[in-house]
């Protein structure tokens, strides 16, 4: 296991992130639509987190797999699928390094996890490797100038330094980025920008449970066992009071990206688009 993998799977087991996926699951729905995911269909979800776009996708009738690379998290998705009455096979792996045949999946998609891999090129290569001619996908991901990329950072200065060759993942919310990354792969690509909506009772609210519940925040809590100044703030706590400081209720932009594969890659000609410029993507918590 690489320094890199090890990392991730400390951060996102860390906490309850499965609390903080169901305020936002809409979005899973919403890419679910934006894809058009059919009965049938092979999907691929990566990085699926709690299943929040592989569960919806298996409600259509598709044949959904989703990956992820923290174990924790999949059992969270198994427990969630069995409450929504749905079959999807879990997988533990790397985005980076998918275990799957080339050709395997009708669609691929991916909300705020693709984005997390620390090599975005080879992410985005596997992404087309596996999906079959004429195949198509939808990520969604953090822009680093909405209220999540700037939360972000903001954490960032509290943790360590990330592993070595670690990719900003707000990168994934830059069009230029995104169109490199998937240059070599010869894949067409259409974005489109949205917003998620959390809502809270208080800005208190905010902060326990980004404290608590969110892998990243919640991982910097050892650091409270280091000597510190007596008056000084838990940095866990100290890093959620600037999100809500620096964004109060945030209402994040999120970007979505999808192409249907043109004729170089699958022999068809075929264009679809997943993400129609005038339909934004939006996202209401229950
Ligand atoms: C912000 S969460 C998003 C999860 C889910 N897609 C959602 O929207 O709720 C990021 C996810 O990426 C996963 N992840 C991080 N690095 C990964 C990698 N290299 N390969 C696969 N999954 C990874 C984490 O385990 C976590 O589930």
């Amino acid at each position: 296991m690489t320094e890199a993998q090890d990392r991730a799977r400390a951060t996102w087991s860390a906490g309850d992130f499965d609390a903080i996926a169901q305020r936002i699951w809409d979005v899973g729905d919403e890419l679910v639509e934006k894809v058009g995911i059919k009965p049938g269909e092979r999907v691929l979800d990566v990085a699926c987190g709690t299943g929040n776009v592989s569960i919806p996708a298996a409600a259509k009738g598709a044949e959904v797999t989703g990956l992820d690379i923290t174990p924790q998290l999949l059992e969270d998705a198994k427990r969630n699928a069995e409450k929504y009455g749905v079959e999807v096979e879990w997988v533990e792996g790397d985005a980076q390094d998918l275990p799957f045949e080339d050709n395997s999946f009708d669609v691929v998609v991916s909300t705020f996890g693709c984005m997390f891999a620390p090599d975005h090129a080879k992410a985005a290569a596997e992404i087309v490797r596996v999906l079959k001619p004429g195949g198509r996908f939808g990520v969604v991901a953090w822009r680093p100038e909405g209220n999540i990329g700037k939360f972000f950072m903001t954490i960032a200065k509290y943790a360590p330094p990330p592993p070595e060759g670690f990719q900003p993942p707000p990168l994934w919310g830059v069009r230029d980025h995104v169109t490199e990354i998937f240059g070599p792969t010869g894949a067409e690509l259409e974005f489109e920008d949205g917003a998620a909506h959390w809502r809270f009772e208080s800005e208190d609210e905010t902060v326990e449970e980004y404290s608590q519940k969110f892998g990243p925040i919640a991982l910097l809590r050892p650091r409270r066992e280091r000597p510190r100044r007596r008056d000084a703030e838990p940095r866990n706590k100290l890093a959620a009071s600037q999100l809500v400081e620096l964004h109060s209720i945030p209402a994040s932009q999120g970007r979505i990206a999808g192409y249907p594969m043109g004729e170089d890659q699958s022999g068809s000609n075929e264009r679809g688009s997943v993400a129609s410029p005038e339909n934004q993507l939006h996202s209401a918590s229950p």
